[in-house]
């Protein structure tokens, strides 16, 4: 089995996950200059300043790098063009089903690796072509699926015949060396780079991470089929005593609007869409990004040899 970072021709086996108004063209050649594969996160951009991004991060690095597409953004035709028009190296995809894209895409020579939260898609998206998939559990910050990384990932693997990226709830070598057992190439992460020295979120948005614990996550948007796990907060509070009421979606997306913008620039983690995942209860301590990489990679190796040592 070829690991990811082998396959992409990079240092160390991880996506950067392509996260909305945070992955810009300077953190996704940050990324990518520090060994793992950096994405741009279009979702929030309009496509000219998609565009620009990609040609900044160009300049910025010489190492492969990618962009992630939300699929729910209103103007994803333009973005899928400019892709494919750029040559971009790696098109992730993130809510939804890409197919129709996949074509242009794989004519322009990228890789696409649609991220997937069922099987049913998994199987969907590599019989219409996409190199991989990024199987991503429940426990991810951002938009969520309902199986955890753990039941996903096993029966991702065993469905199709693509390589299989695990994501969601991996911050740590130990949690690398499980993706590795469940059948995985390697991993995308978001949660444990939002505390890395070069995120370019608001401090506030950093410190709310680094004092989360492991029940700090809640979900919202389950009972209206729009999903998203963030840190609690007044926001989910008053989002959640609404969804209880039955509101419908429209009148709970007035929570949510322009949520994460208010986290991320003006760091009001208090109204603010504040999206981690569950591992944030794990991150303490604000580091450089080639640290990050090289603590993980290391101690996956060191986990599987204490393995070894107990006769597994
Ligand atoms: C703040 C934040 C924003 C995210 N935005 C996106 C996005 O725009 N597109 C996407 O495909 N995934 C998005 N994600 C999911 C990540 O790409 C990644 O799959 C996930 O963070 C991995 O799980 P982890 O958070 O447990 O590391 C986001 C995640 C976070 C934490």
């Amino acid at each position: 089995m070829q690991k990811l970072n082998e396959w992409l021709g990079i240092e160390f086996p991880f996506i950067q996950g392509g996260m909305a108004n945070i992955a810009t063209a300077e953190f996704a050649a940050a990324v990518s200059n520090a060994g793992a594969l950096g994405l741009i996160g279009a979702g929030g951009m309009p496509p000219e300043v998609f565009q620009e991004s990609i040609r900044r991060c160009r300049s910025l690095t010489d190492k492969p790098f990618g962009v992630n597409i939300m699929l729910m953004h209103p103007q994803v035709e333009q973005l899928a063009a400019i892709a494919a028009e750029e040559k971009v190296a790696v098109i992730t995809t993130g809510a939804g089903d890409p197919t129709r894209f996949i074509p242009a895409w794989k004519e322009s020579g990228a890789k696409v690796i649609p991220v997937v939260a069922a099987v049913a898609l998994a199987k969907l998206v590599a019989k219409r072509g996409a190199d991989a998939v990024i199987a991503e559990g429940t426990e991810s910050g951002g938009h969520v699926g309902e199986t955890t990384t753990m039941a996903l990932v096993p029966q991702v693997v065993d469905a199709v015949d693509i390589p299989v990226i695990a994501a969601g709830g991996i911050a740590s070598g130990r949690q690398l060396l499980a993706a590795y057992a469940l059948g995985a190439i390697g991993a995308q992460v978001g949660t444990c780079l939002l505390v890395s020295e070069e995120c370019p979120i608001h401090e506030n948005y950093k410190k709310a991470v680094l004092k989360a614990k492991d029940r700090d996550t809640v979900v919202t948007g389950r009972s209206v089929d729009a999903p998203v796990r963030c840190l609690r907060n007044q926001m989910t509070n008053a989002y959640i005593a609404k969804e209880r009421e039955g509101a419908d979606r429209m009148e709970l997306e007035h929570f949510t609007l322009g949520g994460l913008r208010k986290a991320v620039f003006d760091g009001d983690v208090k109204t603010g869409s504040v999206m981690a995942g569950q591992v944030a209860g794990m991150l303490h301590e604000i580091k450089p990004l080639r640290q990050i990489f090289e603590e993980m990679t290391a101690q996956c190796g060191q986990t599987l040899k204490k393995l070894e040592g107990m006769g597994l």
